[in-house]
């Protein structure tokens, strides 16, 4: 099997990457590294089947990539997004413009298969409403969640007029081994600049499901395995959810500091464009034959370990 992974030196790309490196024949990385997951590198790098390109994959001409390639798992995506909360154009720039390079240089190659790593802002804000993959309609919040549907559409569109297979995944919060952003990620950055406050983005009740990235390594290779239609789309969460709050104190406890004074926002939300309450149902891929490892609370307990290793430096 050859695969090419765009996005595969950031935190979700770099893990697959080093996983299927053992199984498969070849690995082709397009990667531009405006990720921060670099740590990832080092690792592949040692890899003889692994070979990393440092390509744009939206100004580049990527074409002589997908050559021979029998599946892409498409990941990149801008990993700023703060940036992307001010700037419309980043997200449709990375999201939708590189999305559609990718498919036309599948269909140039006659690469047919593709992974596409979407995620809850497709729902947009639906607060307590559980969301199984067929809710609609899908009218995003944010401009990151916008691109996301557009995406899907785009490789929808395909597999209706050029044959191809595509393996779309809604993504809770993923967490784990070598994660270089996210909530937990922060705290522990801004804990050890300032040991005794934490600013909290929002008023710290933004309840969602924390997924270890093992789970979702799981749960993907498990679908490509089974799925018989020609596209279809998967929620990958846990049952549970946590909030801010609760992420907030076990940084704190694994940091081992005393008398932190937590700073609050006001706001129900982390940014603009955040959804501050998420439900999801994972019944679909669960009927497949997948079930998560880690729970939300033990997602977030290993993420927060990995972070403050030096393995995640
Ligand atoms: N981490 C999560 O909680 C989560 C949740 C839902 C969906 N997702 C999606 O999963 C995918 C991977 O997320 P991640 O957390 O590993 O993010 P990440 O930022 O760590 O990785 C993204 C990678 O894409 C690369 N990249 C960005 N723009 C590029 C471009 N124009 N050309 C080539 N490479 C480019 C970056 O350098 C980075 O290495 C993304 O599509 C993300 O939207 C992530």
């Amino acid at each position: 099997m050859r695969i090419l992974i765009t996005g595969g030196l950031g935190f979700i790309g770099s893990y697959f990457a080093e996983k299927l490196s053992n199984s498969a024949e070849q690995i082709i990385i397009l990667d531009n590294k405006t990720g921060f997951s670099l740590s990832g590198e080092d690792i592949l790098l040692t890899k003889p089947n692994i070979k990393i390109h440092n390509v744009d994959i939206v100004s580049s001409d990527i074409d002589e990539y997908f050559m021979n390639i029998d599946i892409v798992y498409h990941f990149a995506a801008n990993s700023k997004i703060s940036e992307g909360v001010n700037n419309p154009n980043i997200d449709f720039d990375i999201t939708v413009r590189g999305t559609q390079k990718v498919l036309n240089a599948m269909k140039k190659a006659s690469v047919n298969q593709i992974v596409f790593s979407s995620g809850s802002g497709v729902y947009g804000d639906q607060k307590e409403t559980i969301l199984s993959e067929d809710f609609g309609p899908l009218l995003p919040v944010s401009y990151y969640g916008a691109s996301k549907l557009a995406a899907e559409a785009m490789i929808s569109s395909f597999c209706g007029m050029s044959g191809f297979k595509a393996f779309i995944f809604r993504f809770a919060n993923v967490v784990g081994m070598r994660q270089t952003h996210g909530v937990a990620y922060d705290f522990v950055n801004k804990l050890k600049i300032q040991p005794k406050t934490l600013e909290v983005l929002g008023n710290g009740m933004q309840s969602k499901s924390y997924i270890d990235v093992e789970d979702i390594f799981n749960g993907i290779e498990l679908a490509i395995k089974k799925q018989v239609t020609n596209i279809d789309v998967y929620n990958i969460s846990t049952q549970d959810y946590i909030d801010v709050r609760y992420i907030a104190k076990e940084v704190i406890k694994e940091m081992n500091l005393s008398d932190v004074k937590i700073n609050y926002g006001e706001d129900s939300f982390g940014w603009v464009g955040d959804v501050p309450i998420v439900r999801f149902s994972s019944d679909k891929i669960r009927k497949m034959g997948w079930s998560n490892k880690y729970s939300s609370q033990e997602a977030i307990q290993r993420a927060i370990k990995f972070i403050l290793s030096d393995d995640n430096s």
